[in-house]
């Protein structure tokens, strides 16, 4: 892999409290052509040059993930359960026909770049390096098939909550106009076109003074599934209920992770289908005790308001967290940032 060493280096932000907005001097780069990848470089974080006629601004064929690096109070570098990030994308790239890229080179290229750029780690509470891999077609045709040419990149951006107000609960809306995938769809993957269609109902609730949306499933619009940017939990008491995995859901690692965590700890989690009669059910009767959402950009992301149609609905304490979300932010966030032991072989880390 070569590297590229930039002419002059960017001074560092002392504040890093947004998410996605800080870019670190470098990036990695691989390019595909004549039918296999190329060894890859890292560079200056720069512009890419790109026709108009690229394939992916057309027809979207690309795929993406999120995870995070952290440096312990030791100095040593952790990556959180980069494996499954890099399987993730390669079950993304073969629902859209993009050529996969091995986990270990991807990890190679990562553990590359993360190493030189180890001083941008913020170590602020709350705050870690977001690592944004992502690869698209860039061949120059405006014919729909699958492209001949791509581009994978990894960039890096030291970043804090994902949420303007932190670890603070959000608002909800139950989204019943829109919906988000179905099954056979692009649901499962993490894939750019379902962040595009999701933006409309995204920002009604915004507007509305809500922070996300709430998904039904696609058929019968019954059936809660994910809010798009987390997958999301319901304690009633110390029962958690968490939708399974059904073809239309993005399989979340924090998501995992949670519920891992959970057992571990004695919780009663299923993984079923879940109605969002039963959500409003316990709402209004008080059984439901908790909701709250996971994943690597929102970790743990409490829920204290849910809204549907013109009723609102305050669960738990008004601006407060749950006990079970808060236990969950600390032990999770604890093990990534080495506070606590690594009990599940999690942690890479990097000397
Ligand atoms: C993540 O949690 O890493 C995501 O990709 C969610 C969102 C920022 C798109």
């Amino acid at each position: 892999m070569r590297f590229i060493k930039a002419e002059s280096l960017k001074k560092k932000p002392s504040d890093v409290s947004g998410f996605g907005k800080v870019f670190t001097d470098y990036m990695y780069v691989r390019e595909y052509r004549d039918g296999r990848w190329n060894d890859g470089e890292i560079r200056r974080f720069d512009a890419l040059e790109l026709l108009p006629s690229a394939s992916v601004l057309h027809y979207g064929q690309a795929a993406f993930e999120g995870l995070k690096a952290y440096r312990d109070d030791r100095g040593a570098v952790r990556l959180f359960r980069p494996e499954m990030n890099f399987e993730r994308l390669k079950s993304s790239c073969e629902r859209l026909c993009i050529p996969t890229v091995e986990v270990s080179d991807a990890i190679a290229a990562l553990t590359e770049l993360v190493r030189i750029e180890r001083d941008w780690i913020p170590t602020a509470a709350g705050t870690s390096l977001y690592i944004r891999p992502l690869v698209f077609a860039c061949d120059d045709s405006l014919g729909v098939h699958s492209a001949k040419n791509y581009k994978f990149i990894i960039m890096l951006s030291p970043s804090g909550a994902y949420y303007s107000h932190g670890f603070a609960p959000v608002a909800l809306k139950v989204e019943r106009e829109y919906v988000r995938a179905v099954a056979g769809g692009t649901g499962a993957f993490k894939v750019i076109g379902n962040y595009a269609a999701s933006i409309k109902a995204g920002d009604s609730a915004i507007a509305e003074g809500y922070d996300q949306v709430l998904w039904l499933d696609g058929v019968h619009r019954k059936y809660v599934e994910e809010v798009g940017s987390m997958n999301i939990f319901f304690a009633f008491g110390d029962k958690v209920v968490t939708p399974e995995l059904n073809g239309s859901i993005l399989p979340g690692i924090t998501r995992d992770s949670c519920i891992k965590l959970l057992r571990d700890d004695g919780f009663d989690v299923e993984e079923r289908k879940i109605s969002i009669d039963e959500v409003i059910g316990g709402a209004r009767s008080g059984a439901l005790t908790e909701i709250f959402g996971t994943g690597t950009a929102a970790v743990i992301s409490p829920v204290d308001r849910l809204g549907d149609g013109d009723e609102d609905f305050t669960i738990g304490v008004h601006g407060k967290s749950g006990k079970i979300a808060s236990r969950l932010f600390d032990e999770l966030t604890g093990i990534q940032t080495g506070r606590y032991p690594d009990r599940f072989g999690w942690i890479k880390a990097l000397r």
